[in-house]
């Protein structure tokens, strides 16, 4: 199978490397923007290079402009080529309408690197959909976030110098608030819903970040044996609505995800047949991911078409039955917005361990409380 490629940077460079030598695909041309354009031999600034040839039966597009990424695949499919997109910005934008597309064309649309960098989790999702009943859909599937957490704990970094140094690693996205915000988590775990249960959420979800976390935060959890983890979640409501959302854990630390190091990323899903799977891999990088791309591509070789089921449909989360306890840190004049279940002041900080209240409640009174000028910090307990 001849693969072009759209985009040449470090995930699209190792796709290259690797088509050369996976069983059965050779790279075809490679499209580069014109102040890329280095070598004609391989690359080439004219998309219709790629669309016209009649041997090239797949394009992969590594790239991290979502509306670009969009218009390259719709003359992909249209041109009846298959497609595998590393780019979740993309698919949690354009994926419902893509995957209309690409069934109406007959060819293949994957984007397995999307979400959980090496982990094959949109794979096992889209198989466990067929055949079982995926409950839930949780983990760590932030690189750069899990780096400067666990920096922060485990080497008392402060959070400027951690993600400094994600940034130098090559794990953050160009513009590293996606990864901070809890934006690239959010993305990644609408993509697993989506593939789950045939829903992509694009209202009524909720996203917290690492941004408002300190380092006397962390000094704090460590004291109580307690590791903060940035964790992405989602599954089926009990009335069969999806839920999802992103949101700092606090984790015993026994725990699985405590063990998670690095930009190590961590998928578990809960099947009502196959019940608990837990995934552990690199989340980020270039080898990782491409090898995601590449399994993609055996998938196509394989004839397997579609993570998505072909009714998929972006509909609305509905987190307000969602419900966790909350440690917050709040300006004691906050403190009485939550029902505590244990409280420690300290100084004009109030720490509280809140009883469980509901997702969507917990992110709108952090959002109030920021509204009126001050600041606040929250975690979810691990059950
Ligand atoms: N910036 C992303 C991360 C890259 O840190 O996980 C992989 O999606």
């Amino acid at each position: 199978m001849k693969v072009a490629l759209v985009g040449f940077g470090t995930v699209g460079k190792s796709v290259y490397d690797m088509l050369e030598k996976a069983e059965g695909m050779t790279p075809g041309k490679v499209l580069m923007l014109p102040e890329f354009f280095t070598d004609p031999t391989f690359q080439t600034t004219d998309y219709n290079d790629i669309l016209n040839d009649p041997e090239t039966e797949a394009v992969v597009e590594c790239i991290t402009n979502a509306k670009a990424g969009y218009e390259y695949a719709r003359a992909a499919l249209n041109a009846g080529k298959h497609y595998v997109s590393s780019s979740k910005a993309m698919v949690a934008v354009y994926g419902a309408e893509l995957n209309r597309l690409a069934r109406e064309k007959g060819v293949a649309f994957l984007f397995g690197a999307a979400c959980g960098g090496s982990m094959p989790i949109l794979m096992a999702l889209s198989q466990s959909r067929q055949m079982d009943e995926v409950l839930s859909v949780s983990g760590i599937l932030n690189g750069t976030t899990n780096y400067m957490l666990d920096a922060m704990q485990r080497k008392g970094c402060t959070y400027e110098a951690a993600l400094k140094t994600a940034q130098e690693l090559g794990y953050a996205e160009a513009d590293p608030t996606a990864d901070v915000s809890g934006a690239d988590s959010l993305r990644k775990i609408m993509l697993a819903c989506a593939v789950s249960y045939g829903v992509l959420p694009s209202e009524g979800l909720n996203r917290e970040g690492i941004e408002s976390l300190t380092a006397e935060d962390v000094n704090h959890f460590a004291a109580r044996g307690l590791v903060c983890r940035l964790i992405a979640k989602g599954g089926r409501n009990e009335d069969g609505s999806v839920y999802a959302c992103v949101e700092p854990v606090l984790f015993g630390k026994n725990a699985p995800e405590s063990s998670v190091l690095d930009n190590n990323n961590l998928a578990k899903s809960v099947c009502r047949y196959n019940g608990s799977l837990v995934l552990i891999g690199q989340g980020a990088g270039g080898d990782p991911t491409a090898s995601n791309v590449l399994r993609d591509l055996v998938n196509i070789r394989a004839a397997y078409r579609h993570y998505l089921p072909a009714d998929c449909k972006e509909g609305t989360a509905m987190n307000d039955a969602c419900l966790s306890r909350y440690y917050v840190r709040v300006d004691g004049q906050d403190a009485g917005l939550f029902q505590a279940e244990e409280a420690e002041q300290d100084g004009s900080v109030c720490r509280i361990v809140t009883a469980a209240m509901p997702v969507k409640k917990m992110h709108q009174l952090a959002a109030d409380i920021r509204a009126n000028g001050r600041k606040v910090f929250f975690a979810a307990m691990a059950e």
